[in-house]
């Protein structure tokens, strides 16, 4: 794409961004649909993070993507939040609006289901409970999109139990409990989604050890891990006969709306995008 003096300007904060696929992802859909536009990776250091988001409007950008480690800086940085990065306390979007005033928003859960809705068509949510493995950030997201879809009750289980009573406690304790992983033998069975949120099954990390066989054959499983894009624990799921989700599918819906902001359309995540975006993976 030859850009005009006009085009349209948006990109990734990260540190290290270099692993990002969101270039390549923008990328596609800005040629896909012919718009006259840039979506860059910037490296910016935490110590440079500030002066890094307020050069957004500045250098005239429509605005960013915000990951690792800048999300909760964010958070505190912007001067708008939407409902749901108030609920998630990240922010992962950032949009400029008039008078380059910062407005923050939270994509992650909002990819999370929509990447659980396309890859399971016929999932109930209010069905049965869900099993969410890990405790951080993005158990945070994924948690509170799950309530808000009528998910009855969620266990977050967790190595640090303290950290996944912690979680609970913040969101909804009538509807969240906590455990530790000796627990879940006896949770797999009442289950009807399992998901991983925690780095384990990553390229370079520790695997997932987890036994699936208390785990009824109706529940779906999902990971949030898409390095490599067939986790351990997917395919130890797709082997028994569930229905698996993997994790790219999140980073690719939870795109739409930013691009929707910045350069117009609400893109299409197609079987070709995923596969493009999936190279090498
Ligand atoms: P994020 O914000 O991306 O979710 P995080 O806050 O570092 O990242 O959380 C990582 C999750 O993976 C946590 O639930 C963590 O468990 P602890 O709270 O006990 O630290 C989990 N995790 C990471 N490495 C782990 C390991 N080796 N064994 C078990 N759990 C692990």
């Amino acid at each position: 794409m030859i850009l005009s003096g006009k085009a349209k300007l948006a990109g990734v904060m990260g540190w290290p961004v270099s692993h990002s696929r969101s270039p390549r992802l923008h990328g596609y859909w800005l040629d896909h649909y012919g718009i006259d536009g840039a979506y860059l990776p910037l490296a910016v250091a935490p110590a440079r993070f500030e002066q890094a988001l307020r050069a957004l409007p500045v250098l005239g950008f429509r605005g960013a993507n915000v990951t690792i480690p800048h999300k909760e800086e964010a958070f505190r940085l912007v001067d708008h939040r939407t409902t749901r990065a108030e609920q998630m306390g990240a922010v992962n979007t950032v949009v400029v609006q008039e008078e380059g005033l910062l407005l923050g928003d939270n994509t992650d859960g909002f990819g999370f289901i929509e990447n659980l809705r396309a890859g399971l068509p016929d999932w109930q949510p209010e069905a049965a409970q869900a099993v969410i493995l890990g405790a951080g950030g993005a158990a945070r997201g994924i948690c509170v999109s799950l309530l808000e879809v009528g998910v009855p009750r969620l266990v977050i289980v967790n190595r640090t139990l303290d950290r996944a009573q912690a979680l609970a406690e913040s969101l909804d304790p009538g509807r969240i409990g906590a455990a530790a992983w000796s627990a879940l033998p006896d949770l797999l069975p009442e289950a009807g989604l399992l998901v991983n949120t925690t780095s384990l099954g990553m390229a370079g990390q520790p695997p997932l050890e987890i036994d699936l066989a208390p785990l009824p054959l109706s529940a779906a499983v999902t990971d949030i891990v898409y390095a490599p894009l067939m986790t351990a624990l997917l395919r130890q799921a797709q082997f028994r006969g569930h229905a698996v989700v993997d994790g790219l599918g999140m980073l690719l819906h939870q795109a739409r709306p930013g691009f929707q902001a910045w350069f117009g359309p609400d893109p299409a995540v197609t079987a070709e995008l995923h596969a493009f975006v999936a190279e090498g993976l």
